[in-house]
């Protein structure tokens, strides 16, 4: 395993759509593993292949329950609405209030390239959506309310 580079906002990689992953492959079962480590080294809930630069539609999340590697994610359906504070691993110190659903249901394949459907709520809704936005090229300042304002290490903003 190894430390990617996290790409910051102004990459162009970041406004770019992902291509879906058609199989598995040691290269990326490597991206994987390699996105955990930088997620967890950056202290980041979560992280999307094109932040370390990789037009792949795969992501990593972990809100505090464990890894979740969601390949070709798609959300189903969603309903309800819930209004916070959201930063990103590539606009670090930086952080703005987001409306998001607050109930998900997706459908993903995981590592082993199963397919399966699951549900989220609260944060981890919060997380699969800006995640799954990351694949499509969208940062979520594009759907900020009102201004961006700075965080610090300390506030433990949670970034994505
Ligand atoms: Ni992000």
């Amino acid at each position: 395993m190894a430390l990617r580079t996290i790409r910051i906002q102004g990459d162009p990689v970041l406004n770019k759509a992902c291509r879906e992953i058609k199989e598995m492959t040691p290269k990326i079962s490597t991206l994987i593993s390699d996105m955990l480590e930088t997620m967890y080294d950056a202290n980041g809930v979560g992280l999307a292949a094109p932040q370390v630069g990789i037009l792949k539609r795969v992501v990593t999340i972990d809100i505090g329950d464990g890894p979740l590697v969601l390949i070709n994610p798609v959300i189903l359906s969603s309903d309800g609405t819930q209004t916070g504070g959201e930063g990103c691993l590539s606009l670090p110190g930086k952080a703005g209030q987001v409306t998001r659903p607050n109930h998900v249901v997706i459908r993903a394949f995981g590592e082993d390239m199963e397919e399966f459907e699951m549900e989220a709520d609260e944060l981890l809704a919060r997380a699969i959506c800006h995640e799954v936005d990351h694949l499509e090229g969208h940062m979520y300042t594009e759907f900020v309310e009102g201004d961006l304002y700075d965080v610090s290490y300390d506030d433990e903003e949670e970034e994505a």
